[in-house]
């Protein structure tokens, strides 16, 4: 049993249905999925509607510290008091958490205010509240239903085990005493390259008989909505379900502590029965042992539940492979060229810097890109599958998955999930398609970039550096979060990775860090360096490589630097934003990205620092100095034009002049 963390909702959610009274469907923040304001309006300056706004703040204002689920009642009487409630998912952070109830009873207030009942979900919280007590009791309406439009091709199989496992899950979540959070994920095989994640959660105030049927209504309820669904989810009140193919949390499933948990049998005591006269002593000689040995078991006990939760989250996910193999990663030639429709040409995507690389269908219908490296890879078979294997391990939503290879003669090919929406460049750089990047879009691709790069510096059992970290880099899903590909490409390659300086460099122009680029020299802070660029290209729409502007700037770093420099930093904004944008978001994402281009590395923050900041409403950065300009000495590079992977060769030709560096020598 594990918590889960971060997005509940990330992916491919097309329809949604809500059976209920009357229902205001609106969509705005990145995290929202719905509210549903009752049918009985209250008059505006009444009694019971001050108490829903008192409410609502004392809600707001609890969500500090650990508190994950808070219930109160506001108002004496039963005709004005209201009972209100937020409950946060699993392990959302402490902040998260904060500002998901925050957002939610904002929203509330101004869209519920004049009702007497209403609901929010959130991905990360609910909130509700009602003129009856809605505490501690089995609410099963209104619901939210959501599903995936892709269906399973083996329905019948997957149906049941997706309906074994969420009970088991619900029965394992329910065993928890009332007040612990009740919720589980737990993960299983599918088929060779499938698997099934499944989560499950109630309110903590659920005694396990309630949480249990409410959990089994929800398991039922998918069933009737969403069979055969390759990823579907129920939210009650009460209590959700769902389920997907892909990791859609964070923590990996710790094993369930039901065989050791009941204590000892007291198989000593036993041999005192009959026997009514035994003396104090004995009992006392009796029971401390026993009842020493029962604490000692809970301490350990909850030690090991500690650490393993530590660990997982600190390991993020990468403990759930630990059974990956060389054999389950392993596909034959045949399949992957019939995949591939034998790579034809339709089928290409993009080529990058280490081949080309084509988008493949498996026999069971699930789609793939796939790498085809470049003959002249530098790493024999033995290596290359290490290698392979270790990257494969290498699981974060923001991160493209890696889901095997392929090794025949000279072939050596990479399997990786299909990311449907195109890449960052794709949308960035193209003056219509910016427009599809609000504000907040664009600042959730950022966070997430930055939350996919912690996990491959420090979060990883591996500490990998990026090494060719670009907006072509970056893949967008359906809801476009970001997912770093092409990470781990160096020793994959054979790449020497361990030293931090190479005569062969694996990089960008226009995102290489003046130390990487002209020494050869690369470090957590080269990828750093890196990320600075795409934040100031994702604030600005303009491209570090491609910069052309008057202003006195010759480069989009100088461009930056001058803005700031000279207090107008919101110039910056790419002008399709317009003013729909977060002024204080913005400002720390420029300085952010000022710090990461800073001419000495050890100038640069770390990436932990980064999310810190991105995270938390101050932290006091220091001032960031005039950045790195050594782009200005573009002349004597070798380099050679390259796309990059899951790109955007065919719809977009204007961004083919992406140019890599592969080989350097320095003198
Ligand atoms: C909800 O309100 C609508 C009108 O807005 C009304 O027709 C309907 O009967 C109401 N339903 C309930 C259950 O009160
Ligand atoms: C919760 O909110 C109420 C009212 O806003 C306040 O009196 C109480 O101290 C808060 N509790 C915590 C733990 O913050
Ligand atoms: C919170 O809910 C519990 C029942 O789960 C109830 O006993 C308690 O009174 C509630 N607290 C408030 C402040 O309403
Ligand atoms: C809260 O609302 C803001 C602006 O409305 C939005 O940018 C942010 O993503 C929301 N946060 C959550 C956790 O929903
Ligand atoms: C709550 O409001 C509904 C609708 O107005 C009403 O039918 C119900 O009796 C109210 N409950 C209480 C406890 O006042
Ligand atoms: C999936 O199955 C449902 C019902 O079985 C059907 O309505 C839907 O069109 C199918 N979707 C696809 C993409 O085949
Ligand atoms: C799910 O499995 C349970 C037994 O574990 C069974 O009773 C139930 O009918 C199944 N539900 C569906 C929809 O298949």
């Amino acid at each position: 049993m594990a918590s889960f963390n971060r997005s509940f909702l990330p992916i491919v959610f097309i329809s949604f249905m809500v059976t209920f009274l009357n229902l205001t469907t609106h969509v705005a923040a990145q995290n929202y999925l719905k509210h549903v304001c009752g049918n009985t309006t209250v008059a505006q300056n009444s009694i019971y509607s001050s108490n829903i706004n008192s409410l609502l703040s004392s809600l707001s204002s609890n969500a500090t510290g650990n508190i994950a689920f808070y219930n109160t009642t506001v108002g004496q009487t039963t005709s004005n008091a209201v009972y209100g409630l937020f409950n946060c998912r699993g392990d959302v952070t402490a902040d998260m958490c904060r500002r998901c109830v925050l957002n939610a009873t904002q929203k509330l207030s101004s869209t519920c205010s004049t009702e007497k009942v209403a609901l929010t979900w959130y991905d990360e919280c609910m909130v509700r509240y009602s003129n009856e007590s809605i505490f501690s009791t089995v609410a099963l309406i209104p619901k939210l239903n959501m599903w995936n439009t892709q269906n399973m091709t083996d329905q019948d199989r997957f149906n049941r085990l997706v309906n074994t496992t969420l009970t088991q899950l619900a029965t394992e979540a329910s065993n928890f005493p009332i007040g612990v959070k009740k919720f589980g994920v737990k993960e299983e095989k599918f088929s060779e390259f499938q698997n099934l994640y499944t989560l499950v959660q109630c309110t903590r105030d659920l005694s396990g008989t309630d949480c249990n049927s409410c959990l089994q209504a929800a398991i039922n309820r998918l069933a009737i909505c969403c069979s055969g669904s390759q990823g579907a989810r129920t939210l009650y009140p009460s209590c959700n379900v769902g389920y997907e193919l892909y990791l859609f949390y964070d923590v990996p499933t710790a094993p369930t502590p039901a065989p050791g948990l009941a204590p000892p049998p007291p198989a000593s005591v036993t041999g005192s029965k009959g026997n009514s006269k035994i003396s104090a002593a004995r009992i006392v000689a009796i029971a401390v042992p026993i009842a020493a040995s029962v604490v000692l078991f809970i301490l350990g006990y909850f030690f090991i539940i500690r650490r393993k939760k530590y660990k997982a989250v600190k390991g993020e996910n990468d403990a759930i492979n630990d059974m990956t193999t060389v054999e389950s990663l392993q596909f034959d030639f045949a399949t992957i060229e019939a995949a591939t429709n034998k790579f034809s040409h339709d089928n290409k995507l993009g080529e990058g810097g280490f081949g080309v690389v084509y988008k493949g269908i498996l026999p069971n219908r699930q789609e793939i890109a796939v790498k085809r490296l470049s003959k002249h890879s530098g790493q024999g078979a033995e290596q290359f599958k290490n290698e392979v294997v270790l990257v494969a391990k290498l699981q974060h939503r923001n991160l493209t998955r890696l889901l095997g290879f392929c090794l025949e003669g000279e072939e050596k090919i990479l399997i990786y999930e299909f990311v449907p929406n195109k890449s960052l460049d794709y949308f960035l750089y193209d003056p219509k398609k910016q427009e599809e990047l609000d504000w907040s879009t664009r600042y959730k691709i950022i966070g997430g970039i930055a939350r996919g790069i912690q996990y491959l510096h420090e979060d990883s059992r591996l500490r990998i550096i990026h090494r060719d970290l670009k907006a072509s880099n970056v893949l967008l899903d359906v809801d476009m979060n970001p997912k770093i590909s092409d990470f781990g490409m160096a020793r994959i390659f054979g790449v020497d990775q361990t030293q931090g300086n190479t005569s062969r460099v694996v990089g960008t122009y226009g995102y290489m860090s003046p130390e990487y680029a002209m020494r050869g020299e690369f470090s957590v802070k080269s990828d750093v360096y890196s990320f600075g660029v795409l934040i100031l290209e994702i604030i600005s729409g303009k491209k570090n490589s491609n910069f052309y502007e008057s202003d006195g700037a010759e480069d989009l770093l100088s461009y930056a630097w001058i803005h700031w420099r000279d207090s107008r930093p919101l110039e910056l904004l790419d002008q399709s934003l317009r003013d729909s944008y977060s002024r204080d978001e913005v400002l720390k994402c420029i300085h952010i990205g000022l710090l990461c281009v800073q001419e000495d590395p050890a100038d640069r923050p770390a990436m932990a620092s980064i999310l810190l900041t991105l995270n938390s409403g101050s932290v006091t950065l220091p001032s960031p100095q005039e950045p790195a300009f050594f782009l200005r000495s573009k002349t004597d590079m070798p380099i050679k034009d390259l796309e990059s992977d899951q790109s955007t060769t065919k719809s977009m030709p204007s961004s083919v002049n992406e140019v890599s560096i592969t080989e350097l020598h320095p003198r």
